[in-house]
């Protein structure tokens, strides 16, 4: 009777623990049929090597099929992966389609062969607020594994990029960082963790995947590592060589070449500098600028050749402020396009390190909510989308946020849009971002310490007449409106999409 009692108990407690961490997962599981996710507009460059994973999700075995795919590629038909050469010049609309024992399903694709990449943010992961100087070849290969295995490949997410701390220190503890910055040609040294930089790169893309690297205009990176300066152009080539396709180009120590007060072309050179050179090389390398926002680079992040350019310092050390910095960075929103994105820094959720001393991941600071948030707003501000937490502890609440078809499609959407942000109150505000479809993208946003009821009027929003809504995280429509109100938690955003 008594083992019959705790057994009960014990499944008791069980359900409880199940369905509350079930309760913060608002998005339906997906389905064994198969979904064709990613952009419906990618940008190349012309005859440079062309890499592109069909993101699908949905069982496997599927079959993949290509509609107008160009000569110059080919597709496995297994795995959906694109390779070949990029076409000559000029748009060519493919149509991808999936097909698996539960049903099919069709996606247009938008190929731009031209000068201009990156026509919607780029996503992936990024090593930096995860591991720091622990990062390793291993841990790399290790997270390109992940985002194939937990689906994150199959909304979108693509790029699989290091951060500091892949070349030589002269500094620290660890004796397998510490050497010389450079060998006798000058070439760039990665410390003992990177033994073959190009074995690593042919290994993501062996997944379809793309690769990224870092370094810094200065002598030296922010951690001291060897940075690029006086070397920019045997470094480009280098990375084009070894075959990374992204490239965050960290100010760091450059601040003992050029003062941050320095008048603006001096700022901008060493930004046209790399630009320039991985403009030559023969692939298509997208370029981070990372210089915190100085000399309001939003103004000129194209002109020197970058894709996205960070608008503030790091953000793992605002983390407490996340709506304070979406809004800040909304404020450059004039100035992105398809091509060139405000970028407010990695998506911290999961486990992550600290960012102050370096730590070892631990979950984030951030309630259920608030990583809810911090997607939604990334999504609205149509922000790079990179998580930067630990691949190897990631959870299916952390997947749920990260991998939402419907949230990564605002996010993606070929318009490129950032949303504009109107303010109701000192810690209300309501972000419209207007999509290719027509439609809207609407974020009630609370950063208040409260729950509060909140109204997105349409006459405000400029809506004439009712609108469908679409509740975006639960995946759910709500019906014709003619204004919509609900209660946002403390710290929360409600994400709809509204259409006529
Ligand atoms: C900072 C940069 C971070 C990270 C770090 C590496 O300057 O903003 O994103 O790259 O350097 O040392």
């Amino acid at each position: 009777m008594y083992a019959c009692r705790r057994l009960l108990f014990a499944v008791f407690a069980a359900t409880c623990l199940t369905s509350k961490a079930d309760s913060q997962i608002l998005t339906p599981k997906p389905q064994p049929a198969p979904r064709v996710n990613g952009p419906t507009i990618y940008g190349a460059r012309p005859g440079h090597p062309f890499l592109y994973r069909i993101p699908a999700q949905g069982e496997r075995p599927m079959k993949f099929s290509v509609k107008n795919l160009p000569n110059t590629l080919q597709l496995d038909p297994d795995t959906g992966i694109i390779s070949g050469t990029t076409p000559g010049r000029g748009t060519y609309n493919l149509r991808f389609k999936a097909k698996n024992k539960h049903g099919s399903s069709q996606r247009t694709f938008r190929l731009v062969s031209g000068d201009t990449l990156s026509l919607t943010p780029s996503m992936g992961w990024n090593s930096w607020y995860a591991h720091y100087s622990r990062i390793t070849d291993k841990m790399m290969r290790e997270a390109a594994d992940i985002m194939i295995s937990t689906g994150m490949a199959d909304v979108g997410y693509q790029y699989v990029n290091v951060d500091d701390c892949w070349m030589n220190t002269d500094v620290g503890n660890d004796p397998q960082r510490i050497g010389p910055f450079r060998d006798d040609h000058g070439t760039i040294m990665p410390t003992k963790h990177f033994p073959d930089m190009k074995g690593l790169a042919d290994y993501i893309h062996s997944k379809g995947l793309k690769a990224g690297l870092y370094t810094s205009p200065g002598p030296l990176t922010c951690t001291h590592c060897g940075g690029a300066y006086e070397h920019e152009a045997q470094d480009a080539k280098q990375f084009a060589d070894w075959g990374f396709d992204f490239l965050k180009y960290d100010w760091c120590s450059y601040g003992h070449i050029t003062p941050r007060t320095a008048p603006l072309p001096e700022l901008k050179k060493p930004y046209a500098t790399m630009g320039a050179l991985l403009q030559q090389q023969n692939r298509d390398i997208l370029y981070n600028l990372c210089q915190y926002g100085m000399g309001n680079v939003w103004e000129w992040g194209t002109e020197v050749g970058g894709q996205s350019w960070r608008t503030s310092g790091d953000l793992g050390f605002e983390l407490s402020k996340i709506f304070a910095v979406a809004l800040k960075n909304s404020e450059h929103r004039a100035f992105q396009k398809p091509g060139g994105w405000n970028d407010p820094d990695y998506i911290q959720i999961g486990y992550i390190g600290n960012a102050r001393g370096g730590g070892l991941p631990a979950p984030c600071p951030f309630t259920p909510t608030e990583q809810y948030s911090f997607m939604s707003l990334w999504s609205l501000m149509a922000s790079p989308l990179f998580y930067s937490g630990d691949m190897t502890k990631l959870d299916d609440f952390t997947l749920n946020v990260l991998c939402n078809p419907e949230v990564i499609d605002i996010n993606q959407d070929a318009l490129g849009e950032g949303a504009n942000v109107l303010r109701l109150t000192p810690t209300t505000f309501i972000m419209v971002k207007n999509l290719e479809d027509g439609g809207q993208a609407i974020g009630l946003c609370n950063a208040s310490e409260e729950q509060t009821s909140m109204t997105a009027n349409w006459s405000a929003l400029g809506f004439k007449s009712k609108q469908h809504v679409r509740d975006v995280w639960r995946q759910k429509d709500l019906g014709k409106m003619k204004q919509f109100d609900t209660i946002v938690p403390k710290h929360g955003v409600v994400l709809l999409r509204v259409s006529n």
